[in-house]
């Protein structure tokens, strides 16, 4: 696998104020420690920067006919829904071979309805209100929100929540489409804390989430969620408004110009295209918080569900932190090892996450179905980055030191001796966190089919 690994050369660093381009530099004061760091200790600095991205330039014939005719897309991604609207993942080994850091034309895509068409030119001018239960309701400009607050950068892995649902649906269909277990991605997002935004509104007594809105018009209303304020004001959680995405403006379908990026939650909490944060005194009324992003208890089938709104409208089974999971990327898909002339080990490798900022502590595989295990090695290039700060990175500050939180994917891998596999029928990877939260061995089946994370499954098939 391919790291991404790469030298400290490709370093935005920002040291002026007000060369009047966009974006615009941030204030020197709130950065002066780190600018320190970025001149002495560059050299030192080993954390992998993005691989080299291409962005589309043509238009796919499958989007011709669609909302989305305008946007160039990449022609590897598998779409999961028809044309449109546009859900993909990549093939996993190639998402798996881009290493840490994803990139934006390979990364996975949710999209619920037509992509929000917004020109480079009205970028600075893109507005988004923060309102509600705040002392001074106030209108953001992105030009704004680029230049009078702090600006920061941090690697950050987004998990659809129905990653893996293709499992759940081969044993029983669920409302869902099928990922494949692509459906995660991992970035370098560049933003501001969504803490310091909200701070500054002022927020008023009875304040307990924060709403946020997208500007996606859908059959439902606009998309909508919300998390608790707590964990918004909690820097620990590392909740941001961001704008760009390994270094580059977004790209539209991934929030162009502006998205929330909520860490260690399910992605459907980090709302794109943002236009208002709401703060309330009881979670999001929105259609899609409501009857998205849920796992009903098992019992409730899909008859069941559509016919008694009270499941739906019990917050209790609405889900945030991830669950802990992994995936084997290799062997791969149809992958063919051939004994004659074959090395004496294969190396057995995939990814792992936790949930809610906890980190993966260990991965272990069985090739006789749980009756003996073996320890995984695992890399944490999430670490590198800890190591380095505070340093500034694309304009923003990465300085995770202090942080306790894990926020993004690890790898893990094993030597495998090719005798013991002719033996195997099958290899399964289960993860475990920090909390001792452990993928489970059998499947929780929902009627949205979602968090999915029993052991993972490669099966073994002999020939000749
Ligand atoms: N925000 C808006 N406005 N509209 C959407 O359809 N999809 C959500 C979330 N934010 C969505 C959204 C879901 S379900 C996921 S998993 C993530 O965006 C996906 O982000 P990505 O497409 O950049 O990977």
């Amino acid at each position: 696998m391919t790291t991404g690994q790469s030298h400290i050369g490709d370093l935005t660093i920002r040291g002026r104020r007000g060369s009047g381009d966009f974006p615009p530099t941030p204030p020197d004061s709130e950065h002066s420690d780190c600018e320190k760091k970025s001149s002495q200790d560059l050299e030192n600095v080993d954390f992998a920067l993005p691989p080299k991205s291409s962005p589309p330039t043509q238009v796919l014939e499958q989007d011709r006919k669609t909302p989305d005719s305008w946007l160039p897309r990449d022609s590897r991604l598998i779409r999961l829904t028809g044309v449109h609207p546009f859900n993909v993942e990549a093939p996993l080994s190639d998402l798996y071979n881009e290493g840490f850091l994803t990139s934006p034309e390979l990364f996975y895509v949710r999209n619920h309805g037509p992509v929000p068409q917004v020109r480079d030119e009205d970028i600075p001018d893109w507005e988004f209100t923060v309102e509600g239960l705040v002392e001074r309701p106030i209108t953001i400009k992105l030009k704004e929100l680029m230049s009078e607050y702090e600006q920061i950068t941090c690697p950050v892995t987004l998990v659809c929540a129905g990653n893996r649902r293709k499992e759940q649906n081969v044993v029983r269909k669920t409302k869902g489409f099928s990922w494949g277990a692509a459906g995660v991605s991992n970035a370098l997002w560049t933003g501001v804390a969504m803490g310091e935004v909200l701070k500054r509104a002022g927020l008023k007594r009875g304040a307990k989430y924060i709403c946020m809105e997208g500007a996606d018009k859908l059959p439902n209303g606009y998309y909508g969620t919300s998390v608790k304020l707590n964990w918004a004001l909690d820097p620990n959680r590392g909740m941001m408004l961001a704008y760009k995405q390994n270094g580059e403006m977004l790209r539209p379908d991934h929030g162009k110009p502006l998205r929330c990026i909520i860490p260690g939650q399910i992605g459907g909490r980090s709302v794109k295209w943002l236009k208002r944060l709401i703060v309330t005194a009881a979670p999001s009324d929105n259609w899609y918080h409501i009857y998205d992003n849920r796992v009903l208890p098992t019992t409730v089938s899909p008859e069941e569900s559509a016919n008694n709104q009270a499941w739906w409208m019990d917050e209790r089974y609405a889900i945030y932190d991830l669950s802990t999971n992994s995936a084997t990327a290799y062997p791969a898909h149809e992958e063919q090892l051939c004994l004659v002339g074959a090395p004496e080990t294969y190396k057995v490798q995939g990814y792992a996450y936790g949930g809610g900022g906890r980190r993966v502590t260990r991965v272990e595989i069985t090739l006789d179905k749980g009756k003996t295990w073996k320890l995984a090695n695992i890399d944490y290039p999430e670490d590198k980055y800890r190591d380095a700060g505070p340093v500034m990175l694309y304009g923003g500050k990465l300085d995770m030191e202090w942080r306790e939180s894990s926020f993004s994917w690890c790898f893990w891998n094993l030597n495998i001796a090719v005798d013991e596999l002719k033996d195997a029928s099958d290899i399964l990877v289960r993860a475990m966190d920090e909390s001792m939260n452990v993928q489970p061995r059998d499947m929780y089946w929902s009627v949205l089919g979602m968090m999915n994370n029993p052991w993972f499954r490669v099966t073994i098939a002999k020939e000749g």
